[in-house]
């Protein structure tokens, strides 16, 4: 989130000097190496450096110097009790209140509980020592991860959290571009589609903090709810696709965030419902349907093993194909993935787990050295007694299956992201299995369960 904020701002036409207490992450940066897999992230920081407006030091004091408006893009991960770790935003007003020669704005990017901001500004007049002035605004990110960069740059609305009008001013001037479409879109290859600008929300801190976890709250609440009526469709013979497909067409419920499947991971979701609950209950307000949509989604990976259990009966010593590890397509992140709870349980029950995943393998292998990782997805299919679909990479979803039929020792696939037709899988003369639709037993016979 970090390095796309700088990324986009340098984009936008500000002059953008990064900084990190990880050096050997700065020293990538400063040789041209961008550290993680994000779509349009390498051509934006690419011109940017070309055209001098972005720049890398691990010297702190050297960036907070330099900068009138400082972004705080830290990481703000869960306690073992699920509230948000504070620590290293607490670390961050230190150096700022430590390193500052003169007033600064200085802004919270990271997902953070509502009143942190009001925390910061009394870190920062705690830890000043030559009574410099901050100011303090809160700027909620809305990037996906796959499409941070488009995200950034075409955002549904940008929200600023602030106690004063120039604060307010300020983010606008900073935003104008942003608003204006005044940059060089790497993302479309003419003029983008036109459409009137975001709105711009100037809220107080308090509101602009609760909007980032209200939001993806809801999301993960809307995703468990597919879940639920997934299940419910397999029990009762309906199709969770047709139903989740009519209910998206009433403009109230919309037809985002409703695909039934593995469930909801990645390093926000997961988080974020934590962080949420934690806070809901430290000042005494029942949050129990939240609760309830993160049960949903830890139950999520039992109800897959149910179905690899019922199919394989035994794991010890199967060959497993498993399609996708990152938590979700078009990213190398593993953060949360449910594929990794795949893995481990495969492991576990002694299977031999051949692994395919576009962009996750190195940071998987870290984790799992044991298992067989293969670039391409045939590889990992020849042999195998099954084939586990965990995340809907591109590559998979024109998978020839005819073609993985020929190579696999058996024709049998577990689909947690319904990727598949179970029609077309059938003609393939598959057993076929995904969440909330007919499963297809070995005689190629629909079933309810
Ligand atoms: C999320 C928010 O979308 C973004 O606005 C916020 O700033 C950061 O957190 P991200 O974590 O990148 O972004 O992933 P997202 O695309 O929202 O998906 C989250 C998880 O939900 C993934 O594991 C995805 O596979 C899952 N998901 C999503 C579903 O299971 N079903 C769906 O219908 C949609």
């Amino acid at each position: 989130m970090g390095l796309v904020t700088a990324a986009c701002l340098a984009e936008a036409g500000h002059q953008v000097i990064c900084t990190d207490i990880d050096s050997h992450r700065i020293a990538s940066l400063n040789a041209g190496v961008v550290p993680i897999y994000e779509r349009n992230l390498d051509t934006i920081l690419a011109s940017a450096r070309k055209a001098g407006r972005i720049s890398y030091t691990p010297d702190a004091a050297e960036a907070i110097r330099a900068a009138e408006v400082i972004f705080i893009c830290v990481g703000t991960p869960p306690k073992d009790s699920g509230e948000a770790d504070l620590s290293a935003i607490d670390h961050v007003a230190r150096q700022i209140a430590k390193e500052a020669q003169s007033s600064k704005l200085v802004i919270e990017k990271s997902t953070v509980p509502a009143r942190t901001g009001l925390e910061l500004q009394r870190a920062l007049g705690a830890y000043s020592r030559n009574g410099i002035k901050f100011r303090v605004a809160s700027n909620p990110e809305f990037l996906r991860e796959g499409t941070a960069v488009s995200d950034f740059l075409h955002p549904d609305r940008i929200v600023v959290g602030v106690e004063d009008e120039s604060s307010a001013r300020q983010l606008r001037e900073i935003y104008a571009p942003i608003l204006e479409r005044r940059f060089h879109c790497p993302i479309h290859d003419g003029p983008c589609p036109p459409g009137p600008p975001a709105p711009f929300l100037v809220t107080t801190i308090n509101s602009a903090e609760l909007i980032k976890h209200a939001s993806n709250s809801f999301l993960a609440l809307k995703i468990s709810y597919a879940n639920v009526i997934a299940d419910l469709s397999e029990q009762l013979g309906a199709n969770v696709d047709e139903v989740t497909h009519a209910m998206g067409l009433d403009p109230r419920i919309g037809g985002q965030f409703l695909k039934a499947g593995l469930g909801f991971g990645g390093f926000c979701f997961p988080k974020d419902v934590q962080a949420f609950i934690h806070l809901s209950a430290s000042v005494g307000v029942d949050f129990s349907i939240l609760k309830a949509a993160e049960t949903v989604n830890k139950q999520r990976i039992d109800r897959f093993f149910e179905k690899v259990r019922k199919a394989l009966w035994v794991l010890k010593g199967k060959h497993i194909a498993v399609l996708g590890l990152a938590f979700k397509a078009n990213t190398d992140d593993i953060r949360f993935a449910p594929a990794l709870e795949v893995v481990k349980r495969l492991l576990d029950d002694g299977a031999q787990v051949h692994a395919s995943d576009q962009e996750a393998i190195d940071r998987a292998k870290t984790l799992f050295p044991q298992v067989h990782y293969h670039e391409d997805p045939y590889e990992a299919l020849k042999g195998a007694d099954a084939a586990l679909l965990c995340t809907e990479w591109d590559i998979f979803r024109t998978l020839d299956w005819a073609r993985a039929g020929k190579l696999m020792a058996r024709k049998l696939l577990i689909d947690g992201r319904n990727l598949y037709s179970p029609a077309l899988m059938r003609e393939l003369g598959f057993e076929y299995y995904s969440f909330g639709r007919e499963n297809l037993r070995s005689e190629g016979s629909a079933s309810k369960s």
